[in-house]
Protein backbone atom coordinates (compact mmCIF):
# COMPACT_ATOMS: atom_id res chain seq x y z
CA UNK A 1 0.00 0.00 0.00
CA UNK A 2 1.38 3.53 -0.72
CA UNK A 3 1.41 5.58 1.84
CA UNK A 4 0.06 9.01 2.48
CA UNK A 5 1.36 11.86 4.45
CA UNK A 6 -1.19 11.73 6.90
CA UNK A 7 -0.55 11.50 10.61
CA UNK A 8 -3.25 9.79 12.57
CA UNK A 9 -3.70 9.71 16.41
CA UNK A 10 -6.49 7.73 17.96
CA UNK A 11 -7.07 6.34 21.49
CA UNK A 12 -9.45 6.81 24.48
CA UNK A 13 -10.82 9.98 25.62
CA UNK A 14 -9.13 12.38 27.64
CA UNK A 15 -5.57 10.92 26.14
CA UNK A 16 -5.17 13.99 24.98
CA UNK A 17 -5.70 13.63 21.77
CA UNK A 18 -7.03 16.78 20.66
CA UNK A 19 -4.38 19.45 22.06
CA UNK A 20 -1.66 17.16 21.25
CA UNK A 21 -3.27 16.90 17.16
CA UNK A 22 -3.42 20.74 17.18
CA UNK A 23 0.16 21.84 17.92
CA UNK A 24 1.34 18.88 16.18
CA UNK A 25 -0.79 19.93 12.99
CA UNK A 26 0.52 23.66 13.70
CA UNK A 27 4.28 22.33 14.13
CA UNK A 28 4.09 20.30 10.65
CA UNK A 29 2.11 22.76 8.38
CA UNK A 30 -1.34 20.11 8.52
CA UNK A 31 -4.82 21.03 8.65
CA UNK A 32 -6.09 19.44 12.46
CA UNK A 33 -9.11 17.12 11.38
CA UNK A 34 -11.48 16.67 14.95
CA UNK A 35 -13.71 13.60 13.81
CA UNK A 36 -14.86 13.18 17.58
CA UNK A 37 -16.38 16.07 16.79
CA UNK A 38 -18.10 15.13 13.84
CA UNK A 39 -19.40 12.08 15.91
CA UNK A 40 -20.80 14.71 18.54
CA UNK A 41 -22.28 16.95 16.04
CA UNK A 42 -24.53 13.61 14.73
CA UNK A 43 -25.17 12.62 18.47
CA UNK A 44 -26.72 16.22 18.78
CA UNK A 45 -28.77 16.34 15.80
CA UNK A 46 -30.38 12.64 16.95
CA UNK A 47 -30.44 13.63 20.15
CA UNK A 48 -32.48 16.92 18.85
CA UNK A 49 -34.73 15.54 16.63
CA UNK A 50 -35.81 12.67 18.62
CA UNK A 51 -35.81 10.39 15.92
CA UNK A 52 -35.98 6.23 16.66
CA UNK A 53 -31.98 4.96 15.28
CA UNK A 54 -33.35 1.60 14.97
CA UNK A 55 -35.46 3.00 11.72
CA UNK A 56 -32.99 3.01 9.41
CA UNK A 57 -35.05 4.66 6.48
CA UNK A 58 -35.49 7.47 9.12
CA UNK A 59 -31.79 7.54 10.28
CA UNK A 60 -31.01 7.35 6.21
CA UNK A 61 -32.83 10.50 5.53
CA UNK A 62 -31.58 12.81 8.83
CA UNK A 63 -27.85 11.58 7.77
CA UNK A 64 -28.55 12.31 4.07
CA UNK A 65 -29.92 16.10 5.18
CA UNK A 66 -27.16 16.74 7.87
CA UNK A 67 -24.98 19.82 6.87
CA UNK A 68 -21.95 19.26 8.68
CA UNK A 69 -18.97 22.34 8.11
CA UNK A 70 -15.37 21.92 10.64
CA UNK A 71 -14.13 25.40 10.41
CA UNK A 72 -10.72 26.04 11.30
CA UNK A 73 -10.18 29.49 13.52
CA UNK A 74 -7.09 29.89 15.08
CA UNK A 75 -5.93 26.41 15.06
CA UNK A 76 -8.85 25.32 16.82
CA UNK A 77 -11.86 24.28 15.13
CA UNK A 78 -15.29 25.21 14.85
CA UNK A 79 -18.21 23.10 14.04
CA UNK A 80 -20.92 24.51 12.02
CA UNK A 81 -24.10 21.98 12.18
CA UNK A 82 -26.96 22.91 9.98
CA UNK A 83 -25.73 26.46 10.03
CA UNK A 84 -25.19 26.79 13.41
CA UNK A 85 -22.29 27.06 15.36
CA UNK A 86 -22.04 23.89 18.10
CA UNK A 87 -19.01 24.07 18.76
CA UNK A 88 -19.59 24.50 22.76
CA UNK A 89 -22.91 22.57 22.93
CA UNK A 90 -21.17 19.33 21.74
CA UNK A 91 -18.85 19.02 24.18
CA UNK A 92 -21.24 18.42 27.26
CA UNK A 93 -20.82 15.10 28.63
CA UNK A 94 -24.31 14.33 27.34
CA UNK A 95 -23.28 14.60 24.17
CA UNK A 96 -20.26 12.30 24.70
CA UNK A 97 -22.13 10.17 25.70
CA UNK A 98 -24.47 10.30 22.55
CA UNK A 99 -21.50 10.75 19.86
CA UNK A 100 -20.44 6.85 21.59
CA UNK A 101 -24.00 5.18 21.26
CA UNK A 102 -24.23 7.05 17.48
CA UNK A 103 -21.09 5.69 16.60
CA UNK A 104 -21.55 2.17 16.99
CA UNK A 105 -24.17 2.92 14.04
CA UNK A 106 -23.58 1.26 10.87
CA UNK A 107 -24.76 4.04 8.79
CA UNK A 108 -23.51 6.88 10.97
CA UNK A 109 -20.11 5.79 10.56
CA UNK A 110 -20.59 4.76 6.61
CA UNK A 111 -21.46 8.72 6.38
CA UNK A 112 -18.66 10.10 8.60
CA UNK A 113 -16.00 7.41 7.17
CA UNK A 114 -16.86 8.74 3.44
CA UNK A 115 -16.87 12.50 4.91
CA UNK A 116 -13.35 11.82 7.05
CA UNK A 117 -11.77 10.51 3.68
CA UNK A 118 -13.20 13.56 1.95
CA UNK A 119 -11.61 15.96 3.63
CA UNK A 120 -7.93 14.50 4.63
CA UNK A 121 -7.47 11.24 1.86
CA UNK A 122 -5.34 13.69 -0.36
CA UNK A 123 -3.05 13.80 2.72
CA UNK A 124 -1.55 16.87 5.02
CA UNK A 125 -3.66 16.22 7.64
CA UNK A 126 -3.44 15.41 11.53
CA UNK A 127 -6.77 13.23 11.82
CA UNK A 128 -7.71 12.01 15.42
CA UNK A 129 -10.67 9.90 16.82
CA UNK A 130 -10.61 6.07 17.44
CA UNK A 131 -10.19 4.21 13.83
CA UNK A 132 -8.00 7.00 12.10
CA UNK A 133 -4.81 4.09 11.78
CA UNK A 134 -6.97 1.24 11.34
CA UNK A 135 -10.08 2.10 9.27
CA UNK A 136 -10.56 5.58 7.83
CA UNK A 137 -7.05 6.19 6.68
CA UNK A 138 -5.28 2.71 6.82
CA UNK A 139 -2.70 4.24 4.39
CA UNK A 140 -1.27 6.87 6.09
CA UNK A 141 2.04 7.25 6.84
CA UNK A 142 2.80 8.15 10.83
CA UNK A 143 0.09 6.47 13.19
CA UNK A 144 -0.45 7.48 16.63
CA UNK A 145 -2.13 5.27 19.73
CA UNK A 146 -2.33 7.87 22.59
CA UNK A 147 -3.40 6.19 25.69
CA UNK A 148 -2.78 6.92 29.67
CA UNK A 149 -3.77 5.57 32.76
CA UNK A 150 -7.85 5.60 33.31
CA UNK A 151 -7.66 8.41 36.57
CA UNK A 152 -4.94 10.83 34.54
CA UNK A 153 -7.38 10.65 31.81
CA UNK A 154 -10.28 11.32 34.13
CA UNK A 155 -7.98 14.05 35.98
CA UNK A 156 -7.62 15.82 32.83
CA UNK A 157 -10.75 15.83 31.53
CA UNK A 158 -12.14 17.53 34.74
CA UNK A 159 -9.46 19.97 34.18
CA UNK A 160 -10.83 20.65 30.68
CA UNK A 161 -14.68 20.66 31.43
CA UNK A 162 -13.96 23.42 34.36
CA UNK A 163 -11.85 25.15 31.70
CA UNK A 164 -14.88 25.55 29.63
CA UNK A 165 -17.16 26.71 32.58
CA UNK A 166 -19.01 23.05 32.84
CA UNK A 167 -20.05 21.91 36.55
CA UNK A 168 -18.30 18.36 37.20
CA UNK A 169 -18.30 15.81 39.74
CA UNK A 170 -14.70 13.75 39.01
CA UNK A 171 -16.42 10.13 40.51
CA UNK A 172 -18.63 10.80 38.04
CA UNK A 173 -16.51 11.99 35.26
CA UNK A 174 -14.15 9.26 36.13
CA UNK A 175 -17.22 6.17 35.54
CA UNK A 176 -17.80 7.56 32.60
CA UNK A 177 -15.00 7.36 30.82
CA UNK A 178 -15.12 3.95 31.88
CA UNK A 179 -18.76 3.47 30.81
CA UNK A 180 -17.53 5.10 27.18
CA UNK A 181 -14.41 3.48 26.81
CA UNK A 182 -16.09 0.39 26.98
CA UNK A 183 -18.62 1.02 24.67
CA UNK A 184 -16.03 2.12 22.04
CA UNK A 185 -13.66 -0.77 22.28
CA UNK A 186 -16.13 -3.10 22.44
CA UNK A 187 -18.41 -2.35 19.24
CA UNK A 188 -18.67 -4.31 16.40
CA UNK A 189 -17.89 -1.89 14.10
CA UNK A 190 -14.47 -0.06 13.60
CA UNK A 191 -13.57 -0.39 17.59
CA UNK A 192 -10.99 1.45 19.65
CA UNK A 193 -7.70 0.05 19.08
CA UNK A 194 -4.51 0.43 17.86
CA UNK A 195 -3.28 -0.26 14.54
CA UNK A 196 -0.69 -2.66 14.13
CA UNK A 197 1.53 -0.53 12.59
CA UNK A 198 0.72 2.70 15.43
CA UNK A 199 3.69 3.14 17.44
CA UNK A 200 1.87 3.39 21.18
CA UNK A 201 2.63 6.26 23.37
CA UNK A 202 1.86 6.13 27.01
CA UNK A 203 1.12 10.10 27.88
CA UNK A 204 0.38 9.43 31.92
CA UNK A 205 3.55 10.80 32.77
CA UNK A 206 4.88 13.05 29.53
CA UNK A 207 3.93 16.59 29.33
CA UNK A 208 2.10 17.47 25.91
CA UNK A 209 5.40 19.28 24.67
CA UNK A 210 7.70 16.34 25.57
CA UNK A 211 4.59 14.40 23.07
CA UNK A 212 4.68 16.60 20.54
CA UNK A 213 7.96 16.58 19.94
CA UNK A 214 8.39 13.11 19.52
CA UNK A 215 5.68 12.73 17.20
CA UNK A 216 7.24 15.48 15.10
CA UNK A 217 10.73 14.15 15.07
CA UNK A 218 8.98 11.24 13.83
CA UNK A 219 7.56 12.63 11.50
CA UNK A 220 10.33 14.85 10.19
CA UNK A 221 12.78 11.45 10.01
CA UNK A 222 11.24 9.93 7.59
O1 LIG B 1 -12.86 12.10 20.65
P1 LIG B 1 -14.26 12.46 21.23
O2 LIG B 1 -14.32 12.23 22.72
O3 LIG B 1 -14.69 13.85 20.86
O4 LIG B 1 -15.28 11.44 20.50
C1 LIG B 1 -16.63 11.35 20.88
C2 LIG B 1 -17.15 9.95 20.58
O5 LIG B 1 -17.20 9.75 19.17
C3 LIG B 1 -16.31 8.79 21.14
O6 LIG B 1 -16.78 8.36 22.40
C4 LIG B 1 -16.46 7.70 20.11
C5 LIG B 1 -16.85 8.42 18.83
N1 LIG B 1 -15.78 8.44 17.83
C6 LIG B 1 -15.66 7.34 17.00
O7 LIG B 1 -16.37 6.36 17.18
N2 LIG B 1 -14.75 7.34 15.99
C7 LIG B 1 -13.93 8.39 15.81
N3 LIG B 1 -13.06 8.36 14.81
C8 LIG B 1 -14.02 9.52 16.66
C9 LIG B 1 -14.95 9.50 17.67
Amino acid sequence: MEKVPIVTIDGPSGAGKSTISQRLAARVGYAYLDTGAMYRAVGLKIELSGIDCDDGTVLSRLLDDIDLQLSPVGGKTRVILDGQDVSEAIRTPEISMAASRVSALPLVRAKLTSLQRAIGGRGGVVAEGRDMGTVVFPEAAWKFFLDATTEERARRRVLQLKEQGQQVDAQETLTQIIERDRADSSRALAPLKAATDAVIIDSSRMTIEEVVAFMAARVAGS
